[in-house]
């Protein structure tokens, strides 16, 4: 698969089937992710990677909390988003939002339907491998999108595998849990999780893409030659 064709092909994936990915092809992904620039080669990303049983350990830590206790988690470590979402980033989100939760027939006015899709999340909608990617708390922006860049990579290597994956931030609202059941450092600050499997392709959540806008809306050009007419 070339690159193109990885970027192409890449989604959010939110349904797996249980087909297990072996340590040997993670490992593979991530060594040639950590090929991903970094400012002054600080290479600050840093992962934990679970599988089998100890992905099962976790889910059943959450599975009950999540279902009854706390639907949003124990409370981000970081803001997700800007407080104030300003336009035109607002109308984006809730377009994606829509179009996600329109795929799987939850109306907009269902907020426990959405709850329950958005606590998916915290079973890694049953991808068999959930990465955690975290960094040094000491990191600032640039560090911040040196791992954005590195994720980026995971994702797309996967697809040279025929494996997809779904980044997911909403892991860090339950940062106070994964901290001791990963034996994190307090040093360190988890950035998201990334699911990682083969995608079920049928199910109705990953049956829709997400848009994009076109380059004149988010790019200027100066100085080129003035594009040969086409015939
Ligand atoms: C850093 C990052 C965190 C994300 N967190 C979540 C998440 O917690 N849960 C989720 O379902 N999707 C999450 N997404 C997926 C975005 O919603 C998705 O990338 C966006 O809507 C574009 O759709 P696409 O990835 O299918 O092209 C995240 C994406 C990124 C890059």
């Amino acid at each position: 698969m070339d690159v193109r064709d990885a970027v192409a092909t890449r989604y959010s994936c939110r349904a797996f089937l249980p087909t297990p990915v072996p340590q040997t092809i993670v490992r593979d992904i991530l060594e040639c992710a950590a090929r991903a620039p970094s400012g002054g080669n600080l290479q600050p990303w840093l992962v934990h990677v679970v599988a089998g049983e100890r992905l099962e350990a976790l889910k059943a830590i959450l599975r009950p909390r999540f279902a009854a206790e706390l639907p949003r988690g124990e409370g981000a470590e970081y803001d997700v988003y800007p407080p104030d979402l300003k336009e035109p980033y607002y109308s984006r989100r809730a377009r994606v939002g829509n179009q996600l939760y329109a795929s799987i027939g939850i109306p907009r006015e269902d907020r426990p339907g959405r709850y329950r899709q958005f606590s998916r999340n915290y079973l890694f909608y049953d991808a068999p491998v959930g990465i955690f990617v975290f960094m040094d708390r000491s990191m600032g922006p640039p560090q911040w999108s040196d791992v954005g860049g590195f994720i980026q990579n995971i994702m797309l290597l996967a697809r040279a595998h025929g494996l997809h994956t779904c980044p997911q931030e909403a892991w860090t609202n339950w940062h106070k849990t994964l901290t001791p059941f990963l034996k994190l450092s307090p040093e360190h600050i988890l950035f998201c999780g990334i699911a990682l499997g083969f995608a079920d392709e049928d199910a109705p959540i990953n049956r829709w893409r997400s848009e994009r806008e076109g380059v004149e809306a988010f790019a200027r050009f100066e100085g080129f030659a003035a594009p040969e007419p086409r015939s």
